[in-house]
Formats: structure tokens, C-alpha cells, sequence
């Protein structure tokens, strides 16, 4: 059952393509314009990373802003039509791959690995444990999400995409975590080095994303 959602999840962002590649583009998500990219933008020029990896990298909004930086960006994501979109802005270095085909040889070593709103299922331990095979000896995960506010456990939800406007025909299944929750699975995974940070949304004064800023246990 999880796997049809996991599934469902992944050819959503197939179906759902060119109405989130034009809600990027256009700033049509308010959280994002106001807060959310200027917060991650800001944790990776902490690290001053030379090489950086983005997870889920979507239309590549996020490699295109470190590439003109100076930073040597790379963004993988397993839907193709976004992976297209990326590489036709250009900018940065971009393939179409899964969380679960991840290629340690093909892709390398990156001071800084970064998931932007990107971890989205329910195969997060093992995605988390797969991770240190692509990270620089002191190199470090930063993992933007959905703040979860005081709500407890786990389990799967799903989105709609109404307040995006058009071009979304393809609800989203995605796997809902507690903040308790997203911690045990890092310091599980062995990311136990964890700086927590929470951007505020300008308007409302109330936390836009959870922002976790984690290192390899044995840096601790
Ligand atoms: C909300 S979008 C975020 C895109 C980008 N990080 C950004 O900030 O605009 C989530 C992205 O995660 C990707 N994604 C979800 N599950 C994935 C998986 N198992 N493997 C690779 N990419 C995945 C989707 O294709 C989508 O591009």
C-alpha cells in the first residue's frame, strides 16, 4: 500500500510538471517569495560550499542560484519533464534520477547535500543511511520542509496544490513527520549533528518551514 502512494507521489511531479515548473518561475507560492528560498539560500552560503548536490532539485531553481554563486551545483530528480525544464534554463549540471537509484559513482562526493522540499515519502531511513556515501568527509545535509507545527507521529497525507493555481491535475500523496519524528530519523541514520532553525513567515510571524542543518554523528 505505502509503495502505490510512493509511487503515486513520484508520477504526480510527472503530471504536475510544466504548473510547478510556471509557479517556480512566476513566485507564485508566497511562503516561498517571502521566506523559504531566501532561509535556504542563506544556510548553504554558511557552509561556503564548493560542491553542492540538490535532492529533488525539481526545475532547478535552487542549483541555478549556487551556480551563480560560484558553487559547483548538481540536481538530481526522477521526474523527467522537471529535469528537462532545468536543463533548458541551464546553469548548473542536472540528471534524472531516483532516491532509490542513487549512484555514488556517477554522482561523487558534495560538501553540502541539500533536499529543499523534497523528501516527501515514506523511505526516508534509508535514504538518510544512503547518503553518506555522497558527502564530503565533514560535508553536511540541509533539509527544508513543511513546518509540522505541534502535531505528533506520522503517516501519509495528501495535497491538492489549490492555492498554486493551474496545472496541477495530479493530487500528491506525501508522508507527514513530526519534528520529533524527522529528528529520530536523522540521529537513526547516523545525521546526529543537528543545528535546527524554523524562518519566519514576515506576515503571519509564524514559522514558514523547518530548516535542519545536520552533520555526520561522529562531528557531534
Ligand atoms: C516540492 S518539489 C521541490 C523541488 C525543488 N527542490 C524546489 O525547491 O523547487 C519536490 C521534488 O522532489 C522530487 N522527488 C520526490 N520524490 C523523489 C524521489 N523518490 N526521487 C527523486 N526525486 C523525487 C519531485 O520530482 C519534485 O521535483
Amino acid at each position: 500500500m505505502a509503495d502505490d502512494k510512493a509511487t503515486r507521489l513520484q508520477q504526480s511531479w510527472i503530471h504536475n510538471a510544466a504548473g510547478w515548473t510556471a509557479a517556480v518561475r512566476e513566485g507564485r507560492i508566497e511562503s516561498r517569495r517571502l521566506a523559504t528560498d531566501a532561509a535556504i539560500l542563506a544556510a548553504i552560503r554558511r557552509h561556503r560550499p564548493a560542491r553542492l548536490l540538490d535532492l529533488g532539485c525539481g526545475e532547478g531553481w535552487l542549483c541555478r542560484a549556487a551556480a551563480a554563486e560560484g558553487i559547483d551545483a548538481l540536481g538530481i530528480d526522477a521526474a523527467a519533464p522537471l529535469i528537462e525544464a532545468a536543463r533548458a534554463a541551464g546553469g548548473a549540471r542536472y540528471e534524472v534520477m531516483g532516491y532509490e537509484q542513487l549512484d555514488p559513482a556517477r554522482l561523487g562526493r558534495h560538501d553540502l547535500l541539500v533536499c529543499n522540499f523534497a523528501l516527501l515519502d515514506d523511505r526516508l531511513p534509508a535514504l538518510l543511511r544512503a547518503l553518506h556515501a555522497l558527502r564530503a568527509p565533514s560535508g553536511r545535509l540541509l533539509i527544508q520542509t513543511l513546518h509540522p507545527g505541534e502535531a505528533e507521529g506520522e503517516g501519509w497525507r495528501e495535497e491538492r496544490f489549490e492555492a498554486f493555481g493551474s496545472g496541477f491535475p495530479a493530487a500528491m500523496p506525501w508522508y507527514f513527520r513530526s519534528r520529533a519524528a524527522w529528528l529520530t530519523a536523522l540521529h537513526e541514520a547516523d545525521w546526529g549533528n543537528i543545528v535546527t532553525h524554523e524562518p519566519i513567515h514576515p506576515h503571519t510571524g509564524a514559522p514558514a518551514s523547518l530548516l535542519l542543518d545536520a552533520g555526520p554523528t561522529e562531528t557531534a
